[in-house]
Formats: C-alpha cells, structure tokens, sequence
C-alpha cells in the first residue's frame, strides 16, 4: 500500500492567504509589539511566514503541548512538553497553530496563558475544522475552515512526516 496526497489547498492560496492576515494583524496591532507564540511542531512553518508579513514589532516563543502522537485521533489527553521560555505579563499575546480540530488542546493552552496575565490575548489559526469541535474556541483569525479530512503540510504531519510540503494536502492510501 503506498499514499499519494491530494492537494487541497495549494501554495499560490496559502501565501496569498497569509499576506492577507499579516495585512490585518499589522492594522489591528497598530502602535503595539505583538508577541507570537507558537505551538510546536505544526505552527512552525505558519508562524515564520506570517511572522514576515507583520509590519509592527514582533517577538516570538515556543512551546509545545502533546495531544495526538502518532495517531489521527485525538486522545483528549493534552499536556505541555515544553513550556514558553519567557514570561507573557503584560504583552500582547497572538498564539499561533496549525489547526483547531477538537478544540482540546487549544482551550487547554489558553486558559493556562491567560492566568499568567498578558494585556491580551489573541488566537489565530492556519486551518479550523469547525465541524470536530468539542470544546468551544474563540479564534480571531482564521487563514482557512476545511471540511473533515486529515491534513498535512505547511506544517502539519501524519506520523512526523509531510510537514515540509509548501501546500496543504489531503493523505489518500492506494491500493497497489
Ligand atoms: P485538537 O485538540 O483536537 O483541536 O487538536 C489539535 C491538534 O491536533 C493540532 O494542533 C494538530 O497537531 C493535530 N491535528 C488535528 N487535525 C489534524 C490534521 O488533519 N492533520 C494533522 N494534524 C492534525
Ligand atoms: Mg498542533
């Protein structure tokens, strides 16, 4: 059995998507610095792009929450693997992800943000699967809502790998 990915959404769209969100972070941010969190590993490629596209002042930290391993499915258990390195009082916080599925692990990760007191607090999302949610997620922006399929690229993986592919795509298993 070998996989083949079907492109969903294809480099051209993802770029042009996110210079449209950089646009509007950077007039919504207007004479402040924000501070970009992201969470690894699938927000990696995402937040470096969109990081570019921002034309206020920006910092940015990392931090890692496991919910999925190596599965499709979500276990419902979320934990931080590896917490941000620097405090968030008082900045103007945007966490950046990959994509909101359940809602789990997001909802986990901002109530934790939010006790350690930024001015504010921001989310913004590559991809959104509204139809999985379980949890409710306010999501400030949005680069794209995708129907119930498993994704990869532009970050995101299926057993560690694709996550390198400038495009977004759907794994579909062949039969040969
Ligand atoms: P949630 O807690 O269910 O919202 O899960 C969010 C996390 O699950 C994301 O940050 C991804 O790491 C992973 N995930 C959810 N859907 C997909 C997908 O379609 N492809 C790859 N990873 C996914
Ligand atoms: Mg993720």
């Amino acid at each position: 059995m070998s996989e083949k990915i079907r492109v969903l959404i294809d480099e051209q769209a993802v770029d042009q998507k996110i210079a449209e969100l950089g646009a509007q972070i950077s007039k919504d941010y207007a004479g402040k610095e924000v501070h970009l969190i992201c969470v690894l590993k699938g927000g990696v490629f995402f937040m470096c792009e969109l990081a570019k596209r921002i034309t206020v002042p920006v910092s940015m930290d990392f931090m890692s929450v496991s919910s999925y391993g190596n599965d499709t499915k979500s276990s419902g258990v979320v934990k931080i693997v590896k917490d941000l390195d620097e405090p968030i009082e008082g900045k103007d916080v945007l966490v950046v992800e990959d994509i909101i599925d359940s809602g789990r692990t997001l909802s986990y990760l901002l109530e934790i943000l939010k006790n350690r007191k930024p001015a504010s607090l921001h989310l913004c999302t590559l991809l959104d699967k509204p139809e999985r949610r379980v949890k409710p997620v306010e999501v400030d922006y949005t680069a794209f809502n995708i129907p119930d399929e498993f994704v990869v690229g532009y970050g995101l993986d299926y057993a560690q790998r694709y996550r390198n592919l400038p495009y977004i795509g759907v794994v579909e298993l062949d039969e040969d």
